[in-house]
């Protein structure tokens, strides 16, 4: 049993290391694993361990990074025992280890207007091979969507399922939800730009031909990847404000040495290269929280809704008593 779990240890460190937050685990396997640690921590004289998932996921133990520290704050741990000695799943390391991506592509825009480059931009981004390496058979790369000339550019983490099929961002359950906010704040899809941190929904193991099931945070090297992808987009559209939703966007825009949990940066202007950034909520978030409780979901709802508040006012639009008063 104990080489069952060191190997089962190491599988999820690798994955860890790979980036992958949560893995599926049938309902009999979590029960062996809640007597195996539950004998370990008596055998250790007690403590602290918490295998309690009711669902089918795990989450993989978060790396110490700043984001992953800050979605701590927004995203409970399950809490997996410390192998108590190093597993010996390093055999398995070299085919299971994370896709290397080749340096950042440099991106020259051409000359020309806004629509102009955006045409060659997309171009480009649908055509970029890596990018193409990345999505499945059948699925999209995604670029950027919107007005040109908007005010506010959104910035989110990754495609889902529904935006690598659609390809377009923001078009799942949480792009819904974004659209509704935008809507509240008297704007549309159409006069705002959204886009991504990545422009391919990062991969998880899946089984041949099956579909992948939920999604990961992407590693610091597939962002670094397609992060000029984003600034060739910011400097297309030349936003007044920028917006990041949640804790990889704003790593990816700011650096992450810029914080250590989201409520540091969430609610509060930054400078994004002379753009001013407002940090907010991901609208995912926002539907966790709409699962947990009627409360919750109004308190994360209104704080969202208040960084909005700051964007309208910034940008100079006009605010009814109406929008002052949503969520409270
Ligand atoms: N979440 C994101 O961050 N981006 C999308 O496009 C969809 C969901």
């Amino acid at each position: 049993m104990r080489k069952i779990v060191e190997t089962l240890v190491g599988e999820l460190t690798r994955l860890k290391a790979a980036g992958v937050k949560t893995v599926a685990v049938s309902d009999d396997a979590m029960a062996s694993l809640r007597r195996v640690v539950a004998a370990r921590v008596r055998a250790q004289g007690g403590g602290t361990v918490r295998v309690a998932a009711p669902t089918s996921t795990v989450a993989v133990p978060a790396a110490p990074s700043p984001i992953q520290a800050g979605r701590s704050v927004e995203e409970p741990p399950l809490v997996l025992p410390e192998p108590s000695a190093k597993p010996r799943a390093a055999k398995a390391e070299p085919e299971a280890a994370p896709l290397r991506l080749p340096p950042p592509p440099e991106v020259r825009l051409p000359e020309g207007d806004k629509a102009a480059r955006w045409a060659w931009l997309n171009d480009v981004v649908l055509h970029d091979r890596v990018c193409l390496e990345n999505v499945r058979p059948g699925k999209k790369v995604v670029l950027g969507v919107g007005s040109l000339e908007a005010a506010i550019f959104f910035v989110g983490e990754a495609p889902g399922a529904e935006e690598e099929l659609r390809g377009e961002p923001f078009v799942g359950p949480a792009g819904q939800l974004l659209t509704r906010m935008i809507g509240a704040m008297g704007l549309s899809r159409e006069t705002v730009y959204i886009g991504n941190i990545m422009n391919w929904r990062p991969p998880l193991p899946t089984a041949p031909g099956a579909e992948q099931r939920g999604n990961r945070e992407p590693t610091e090297e597939e962002m670094a990847y397609c992060l000029p992808y984003l600034r060739a987009q910011l400097a297309i559209v030349q936003p007044r404000i920028v917006v990041a939703l949640g804790a990889t966007a704003t790593r990816g825009l700011l650096g992450k040495a810029a914080f250590k949990t989201l409520g540091e940066v969430r609610g509060r202007w930054h400078d994004l290269q002379g753009i001013p950034l407002m940090v907010s909520y991901h609208p995912s978030y926002l539907l966790r929280k709409e699962a947990e409780s009627k409360l919750s979901e109004r308190k994360a709802k209104r704080a969202a809704w208040e960084d909005l508040l700051k964007v309208m006012e910034r940008a100079g639009m006009p605010i009814s008593d109406k929008q002052r008063a949503y969520f409270l």
